[in-house]
């Protein structure tokens, strides 16, 4: 190994993916133009182009999580593998409620635009877990799963309208994980755990834009009631949010005291976002009650 200063390497994910970039634009286009379903067709290209396999990563080239430097005790060596461990089922239990959530929606959906492009989610998702799956047998193992993670997706699979799933599933939910994946991408320099944060950095780009679309085109004839049922889910499902958003598994309960301040920060910001994308879509947001001072 060199001995060269660390030089910030750039992301491999490009930040600022320039197909989607476009379809945004183009479904926005499309969206003041009156044909917001086309906007979503536009995602169902993007997707199907986008598509990749698990056996496109470099397994076995180079390492699955990234290694504890020669030196380190046993004890440090295992206790950092456990950090993996852990990061990792946290994602497999997100992507696996994601496949539960996507294939509902595939149902539910009656506009032929969306199904043709929820086929395309549902297989996204199973493609994830398919890859955690893996890196989880090669990190030696799965931990212990966020109940609070469990509880959001139960609230979200029992929502009883289309425009909520949509809207908790892919217009919060969806935006939210993109930073993270990039944190992880971030610290886990050259491994296979980068790899499959970068390129789902990217599916998960597709899947929040293509729900931004989707939900104009249901929110453009739908009721007073509908509207304000979606904020009075939102509502009830804010405060699981911040306890999932603040929960660390034992394994990772020491950097969660050190993190607090950070999570609440970057908490307050995601709840302020998904607000803000709310009031986009023309919702009114001013009966949504904020799960912290503001
Ligand atoms: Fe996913
Ligand atoms: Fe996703």
């Amino acid at each position: 190994m060199s001995a060269d200063p660390v030089t910030e390497e750039p992301i491999n994910a490009d930040a600022t993916f320039e197909p989607l970039l476009e379809a945004e634009r183009a479904a926005a286009a499309d969206a003041a133009h009156d044909q917001r379903a086309r906007g979503v067709l536009r995602f169902y290209e993007l997707a199907k182009k986008q598509e990749w396999q698990v056996r496109d990563l470099p397994w076995g080239e180079i390492p699955p999580i990234p290694e504890t430097r020669a030196g380190a005790s046993t004890e440090k060596k295992e206790r950092r593998r456990a950090v993996w461990r852990s990061v990792i089922t946290q994602q497999l239990q997100a992507d696996e409620l994601a496949v539960q959530m996507a294939g509902q929606l595939l149902n539910m959906a009656p506009h032929p635009e969306a199904k043709l492009y929820y086929s395309t989610m549902v297989q996204d998702e199973a493609r994830h877990v398919e890859a955690w799956l893996k890196l989880a047998t090669e990190a030696g193992g799965t931990a212990e799963r966020d109940p609070h993670l469990d509880e959001l997706a139960r609230m979200t699979l029992e929502a009883e309208t289309l425009e909520e799933k949509v809207f908790q599933m892919q217009v919060f939910f969806e935006r939210l994980i993109i930073p993270r994946f990039r944190l992880i991408a971030r610290s886990a320099r050259g491994t296979i755990l980068e790899d499959v944060c970068n390129r789902l950095t990217i599916d998960d780009g597709i899947h929040h834009s293509s729900g931004v679309a989707y939900e104009r085109v249901l929110l453009e004839h739908a009721s007073k009631e509908t509207k304000d049922r979606l904020i009075k889910a939102a509502n009830g499902l804010l405060p699981i949010f911040v306890e999932h958003a603040l929960w660390r598994p034992k394994e990772r309960a020491w950097i969660g005291n050190v993190m607090r301040e950070t999570d609440i920060r970057r908490l307050q910001e995601d709840v302020t976002d998904g607000i803000r994308m709310a009031s986009s879509l023309g919702l009114d947001v001013s009966d949504i009650r904020l799960p912290f001072a503001a």
